[in-house]
């Protein structure tokens, strides 16, 4: 379909630029119908089963580590991950500032001090230079997170974590599939998270795994998601493999039916990461051509493959003549694109509830707890209140005529920057 061509903006009751739909997501096929309808007749709903164990193989081979466990979610992945490596109560982990607040649950959760540091303006990713000036004596981990569709500058982290003596769990919550000079993204640091939540890029509903390299921080891993038991033998059949280990455990376990969604998701998201990459350069292309205040970051030439959660974006109201980032999205949202803003700052989060008496912190030496709410990182400010813009990984399954529609939407309001401007503030005016 060709673009529709009204030079009237729709915020103005011209007809919108976007005619066409965001791709349905998510996406599934015949055989995941066929495998879950055979996993619903076989009676064999959880623990360890062959689809389990058939991802598991799957995914570490995928994403390029030794081991994969699979749990309930992307956030017990966290947690599970720093007591792996080794966090304890009273060590302080440091989280970027800019992430979603599980991060930092996660290791709250373990009775961690949650350090926060600023991001890099560009990739929106933990900067390193405010990471290394975060390190104290008691720091024992990081979580660098590849947000949205940046990775993290994981050569300056791998260093600084070697230097300080660090333990370092990558959150892929975002990104299965990034390579960083060829490495799988989750495979660089010590453990990798990944959420498989029904919005992520591979997704079972809920779910999440977590990959490493190193035997014994997946057994430690395996047990805290199996109530503490271990495997004898990795080689055989976990189902009847086990023994009772030394471990606090829980039940972090995933079933058979999410296990078959995500086998028939992995076998389609190289494709589909593929076909984001080429909509993301092409569609960064294009707003380089258009020119104006919108921007795809710049790639960093490490990151031999991106995958992308949604692609990462830049707006400059001074390019804008100072049209707020917001007034600018809801003039592409009326042409029927919607871009969308990012997470609340960590420090800011109205989730992040420490004092109420459910969370872990009550019952903690109240005087070594950080209250967050007065913080504020500079770049990640900047970032939430004015320049970071983003486009969900579904549009970028969208085909070349939608990517071109997307494209018409966006020269029509840079064209028209002075008008979005006073019609939205005519409008907070009448609205008072
Ligand atoms: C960066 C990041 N980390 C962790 C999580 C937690 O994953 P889950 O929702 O599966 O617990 C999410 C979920 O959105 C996330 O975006």
């Amino acid at each position: 379909m060709a673009a529709v061509k009204s030079r009237e903006l729709a915020l103005a009751g011209g007809a919108p630029a976007v005619t066409m739909s965001a791709p349905r997501w998510p996406v599934t096929g015949k055989a995941d119908e066929k495998r879950m309808a055979e996993v619903v007749r076989s009676g064999n709903w959880s623990w360890l089963g062959v689809h389990e164990r058939a991802f598991c193989e799957e995914y570490a081979r995928f994403i390029g580590g030794k081991y994969c466990v699979c749990l309930a979610n992307g956030t017990v992945t966290i947690q599970c991950a720093l007591q792996a490596v080794g966090v304890v109560p009273g060590d302080e982990v440091i989280v970027p500032g800019m992430t979603w607040v599980a991060t930092a649950q996660a290791a709250l959760d373990v009775g961690a001090n949650v350090v926060l540091a600023d991001i890099d303006p560009e990739t929106l990713c933990i900067d390193p230079n405010a990471l290394e000036k975060a390190v104290t004596r008691r720091t024992r981990a990081i979580i660098p997170v590849h947000l949205y569709g940046c990775m993290c500058d994981m050569d300056a982290i791998m260093k600084i974590a070697a230097k300080h003596k660090l333990k370092v769990v990558e959150d892929v919550a975002h990104q299965q599939g990034s390579r960083w000079r060829n490495k799988g993204a989750g495979a660089i640091g010590d453990a990798g998270s990944y959420s498989f939540q029904q919005s992520k890029i591979l997704t079972s509903g809920e779910g999440g795994a977590v990959i490493c390299n190193d035997r014994s921080i997946y057994e430690t891993i395996f047990a805290l998601k199996q109530v503490g038991w271990k495997p004898k033998d990795a080689g055989k059949s976990w189902f009847d493999n086990l023994e009772p280990g030394n471990r606090y455990g829980h039940n972090y376990r995933i079933t058979e039916m999410q296990c078959v969604l995500l086998r028939g998701g992995l076998s389609r998201l190289a494709g589909q990461n593929r076909r984001r990459e080429d909509f993301a350069n092409a569609f960064a292309h294009g707003l380089k051509e258009i020119g104006g205040p919108l921007r795809a970051v710049r790639r960093d030439p490490r990151v031999t493959g991106q995958a992308y959660y949604a692609m990462t974006l830049a707006y400059d109201p001074g390019r804008a003549g100072g049209l707020a980032r917001g007034d600018y999205l809801a003039a592409l949202k009326a042409e029927g694109c919607s871009f969308g803003g990012i997470y609340w700052p960590v420090y800011a989060s109205p989730l992040l509830n420490l004092f109420d008496s459910t969370s872990p912190i009550p019952f903690r030496d109240p005087k070594r707890v950080k209250e967050f709410r007065s913080m504020k990182l500079p770049n990640v400010e900047r970032a939430f209140r004015e320049t970071a813009v983003t486009l969900s990984h579904t549009h970028m399954l969208g085909s070349r005529a939608y990517l071109k529609q997307i494209l018409a939407a966006v020269r029509k309001v840079n064209d028209n920057l002075k008008k979005v401007k006073d019609i939205c503030e005519a409008r907070r005016k009448a609205a008072g």
